[in-house]
This record gives C-alpha cells, structure tokens and sequence, in this order.
C-alpha cells in the first residue's frame, strides 16, 4: 500500500449510530408545580417543553450500553476494536465508565477509556478515536457520549433545573476513505479556561450558570468554530444542508443559524423534547433526526458544539446510508 492510499484508507467514517433515553418525563408543568416559574418562561427562553430525567436505577453506565448497543445493532456490521466515553456526570470518580460499558457489550479486553470536556465532549471523542483509527491503532472505535446532566442542578434552582436532561447517544467509527459519505471532516476544537466559573459543578446538586455570559459565548465559538470546520472541509458554510449543534437551547442554536446565513430549516433540533443533554447530545440528535428522516443520506451536515470548561469544536460529514430501525421512545422533531 503506498503511503498516499494509507491515508486515504484511514479516514474515520460513521457506520452506525444509536441513541437512549430514559422512560421518566419531566414536562414544564411538572417543574411549574414545585418551582417559582411557568411554562411560559421556560419556552420562550429555551424552546424546552419537557426532559427526560433517570430514575436512581438508571446510570449513566446503562445510558451507554444502551446507545451503544443500538449503534452497533444500526449499523455496517463491524468488530469494534475500542470505546471511548464522553461523559461530565460519570457514575462515580474511579474506575471510568468505559471498561463496564465494554465488558456489558461483550468488549472485554479492548482499550476503553472516559473524556471530559462537558457538552463538546462527544466532539472532542470523535476527534481521539479518529487520531486512533489515522494512527493505524485500531480500525474501529465507538464513540459514546452520556450524560446525566438533571442530577447537576440543585432542584430548588428555578433558574438552572429547567435546562437540563438525561440521555446517551453514540456512533460507531470505522476506517475509510476520505471521500466516502460518514467519512468526519477535519475537527475544529478549542478551549478557554478563564471561562472556567461560568459553569461549574464541584458536586450532583451544585451547579453555577452564569446564564446569559454562557449564552454569548455558545452563540459566538460555534458559529466561530463551524466556520472553520466548513472551511477546512472545502464548503461554503452556506451550502450546508443540515446544522446538527449541541442542543443547549433553542435561541442559542437559532442564533448561530443565522450568523452562519443557514436557513432555520435546515437546523436540527430536538432540545424541546430532551432539553440540553451534555455529551449526549449531537449524537442523540443525529440519531433521532435520521430516524424521523429530517437527515438523509447525502446531506452535508455540520456539527458544532459549547460547553463547560469553557469548551468548543466542529467538525463535517456527509450523512451516510446506514441500515436505522425506528427510535422506541417516538419524540416529535422541533429546533
Ligand atoms: N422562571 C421564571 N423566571 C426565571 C427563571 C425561571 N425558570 N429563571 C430565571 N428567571 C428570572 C431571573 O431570576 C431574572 O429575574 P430578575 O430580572 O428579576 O432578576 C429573569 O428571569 C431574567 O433572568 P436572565 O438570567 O437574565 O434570563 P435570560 O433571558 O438570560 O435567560 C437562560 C436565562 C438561562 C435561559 C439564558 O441565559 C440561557 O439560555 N443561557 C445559556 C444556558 C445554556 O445553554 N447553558 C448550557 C451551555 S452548554
């Protein structure tokens, strides 16, 4: 093999994808009942309308094992060679999640490890396992994002409780050629810790938001980062099809649409029914839009995401043909 085709054989390519949520729903009139707020307030601010919350027997352990198994179910029959866990809420601090998520797999023995970069930290597994699969190390990794981010706020905080909702998505990467439809573009990612206050959590049940210094930074490093990842691709950010960004609300992804000049109908959105799901999000959403057809095959689509930390990336991939069976909790599509 010449070196010009081992690098061609080495893109990371999408060739499965799953999500999981948990069966609890949380509606805006559940949290009106027992907080200073309305449902109101709550939409027009964010576009959220309910969430889904785990119960205390649903970590976040069997979040992943459940995206994960119907990303490899979905998907191009593959042996999938190593995990990695993008989670800010782990169920605990030591062992990392991974391992157990391996071994409830059947994946016993494979490097599996976890990753913190709060919501952008699917994107930021997406760029380690596509170093894995370029550097020859493996020729498959999944890739899950979970979190169970409603454990974070304290549940009198009417100003924090609302945002946040539980779940797990995941994909499943194999090596490829760059030109092939799921074939990841190059990842755009960044950090900045000076942000580090803006939202912080030293324990479940103690987060601080500092709501709208978070909310212009969303809207500024995606729209920032998408830029260049689209650059980096050789599209014009226009000739987007579909916008897949983190779902930390709707005024913040709306917002980065139209900085981008994307038409609002082609930004997926699923925040109104999941609330803003952490790591889980963009494949949560990938997975459930491709299931209801909003993301079809051949769409160029564009992934962008913000968190904690503070944290940011992008990156592109034409949507692939992937053999999908319907989601089982059946949640509308709305941005
Ligand atoms: N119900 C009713 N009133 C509420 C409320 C609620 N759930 N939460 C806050 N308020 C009140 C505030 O106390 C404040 O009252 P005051 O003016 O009397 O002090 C008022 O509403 C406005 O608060 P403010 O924080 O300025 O609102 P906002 O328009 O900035 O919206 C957010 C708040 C949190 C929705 C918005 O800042 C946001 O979306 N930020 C980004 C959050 C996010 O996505 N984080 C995760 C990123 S990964």
């Amino acid at each position: 093999m010449t070196a010009a085709s081992q690098t061609v054989s080495r893109a990371a390519v999408v060739c499965g994808v799953g999500a999981a949520l948990p069966p609890h729903i949380v509606t805006n009139a559940d949290l009106t009942a027992r907080l200073d707020t309305t449902d109101e307030w709550i939409r027009s601010r964010t576009g959220i309308t309910q969430r889904h919350v785990a119960r205390a027997d649903l970590s976040t352990t069997d979040l992943a094992v459940r995206a994960a198994a119907q990303a490899i179910a979905d998907g191009q029959p593959v042996t999938v060679e190593a995990l990695v866990v993008a989670t800010t809420t782990p169920d605990r601090c030591c062992p990392a999640t991974a391992p157990a998520v391996a071994t409830r797999l059947g994946l016993t023995g494979i490097p599996a490890y976890d990753l913190a970069a709060g919501c952008t930290g699917f994107l930021y597994a997406l760029a380690t396992a596509a170093g894995f699969i370029a550097a020859g190390t493996v020729r498959t990794v999944l890739v899950v994002g979970a979190d169970r981010l409603a454990t974070l706020p304290a549940p009198e905080d009417r100003t924090t409780v609302p945002l946040f909702g539980d779940g797990a998505g995941a994909v499943v990467l194999r090596h490829g050629s760059a030109g092939e439809a799921g074939a990841l573009g190059p990842l755009v990612l960044g950090s900045d810790g000076t942000g580090a206050g803006l939202i912080r959590a030293f324990r479940p049940g103690a987060l601080h938001m500092d709501g709208a210094d978070v909310f212009r930074h969303a809207v500024d490093r995606m729209s920032t980062a998408s830029r260049q990842a689209a650059t980096a691709a050789g599209w014009d950010v226009t000739d987007i099809d579909r916008l897949a960004p983190h779902q930390a609300n709707s005024r913040i992804t709306s917002f980065v649409a139209r900085q981008l000049g994307v038409p609002d109908d082609r930004r997926l959105g699923n925040v109104g029914d999941v609330g803003n799901t952490g790591a889980a999000s963009i494949p949560l959403l990938l997975a459930r839009s491709a299931a209801d057809g909003r993301l079809k095959p051949g769409h160029r689509t564009l992934l962008t995401a913000f968190g904690a930390g503070l944290t940011w990336g992008a990156t592109t991939l034409t949507w692939p043909d992937l053999p999908l069976t319907p989601l089982p909790e059946g949640a509308g599509h709305d941005r």
